[in-house]
């Protein structure tokens, strides 16, 4: 099986999973990025069941819209019972590291008000330790320089993503050469430094569902 099929079967598994586990009527929280994209035409396909959905990004609400599907206000919505997105890795305790496509701080905001949090990946996003991946970190332009300093100091290599501004505005610093031994730790750190948005490390609330697209099929934890 191609990448794309992998993802293209377990996009098709959430779907099959929010039909199953979420009440009809509801709203769906929808991610970013090519995993996301595939869920997004498979939740298309059940539209008439939902009442609409919260976009992770611009990209994806654009998508949505192209599908003929309500996208709400994150303000204007309460209770959001799953949400479905990728990641770029995955763990064994089911953290992850998110914002390859520069998405990460709407990601964390709808995580953060959804029940269940469903990630969708194909088999090579699972790793033993993460960080091999550089880790996403946005940031208030004028103290770019600023956080850049303290993320050397904690053992990385911060590299600006040229030429990329994420929907609000800021900028993203992709950092190299960590060994994240505590997701959890790690993610608060980061988040203390002046400055810093959000970093894409989802730890204090990571996935509560893996559904992992293999060569053998989709396998499910959680
Ligand atoms: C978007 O900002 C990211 O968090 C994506 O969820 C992540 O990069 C996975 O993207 P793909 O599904 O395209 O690999």
């Amino acid at each position: 099986m191609t990448q794309d099929e992998l993802k293209q079967a377990v996009a098709q598994a959430a779907a099959d999973y929010v039909a199953e586990n979420a009440p009809q009527g509801c709203i769906v929280g929808v991610g970013t990025g090519s995993t996301a994209n595939f869920f997004i035409d498979a939740l298309a396909r059940q539209k008439d069941r939902y009442r609409g959905a919260v976009a992770s990004s611009e990209a994806t609400r654009k998508r949505l819209e192209s599908h003929g599907i309500a996208v709400f206000d994150l303000n204007e919505v309460s209770d959001i019972p799953v949400y479905v997105d990728g990641a770029d890795e995955v763990d064994a305790g089911l953290n992850m590291i998110k914002g390859g496509g520069g998405a990460l701080t709407r990601e964390k905001i709808v995580a953060a008000v959804a029940r269940t949090f469903v990630c969708i990946a194909d088999g090579s996003k699972q790793v033993a330790v993460m960080g091999k991946f550089p880790l996403p970190v946005e940031v208030i332009p004028m103290a770019r320089a600023h956080v850049a300093r303290q993320l050397e100091k904690l053992g990385g290599r911060p590299q600006l993503r040229t030429g990329f501004i994420t929907d609000n505005g800021n900028e993203i610093l992709d950092v190299h050469g960590l060994q994240i031994a505590d997701p959890k730790a790690l993610e608060a750190e980061i988040n203390q430094i002046v400055g810093v948005v959000t970093n894409g490390l989802f730890a204090l609330r990571p996935a509560d569902v893996l559904l992992l697209g293999t060569a053998e099929g989709v396998r499910r934890s959680g």
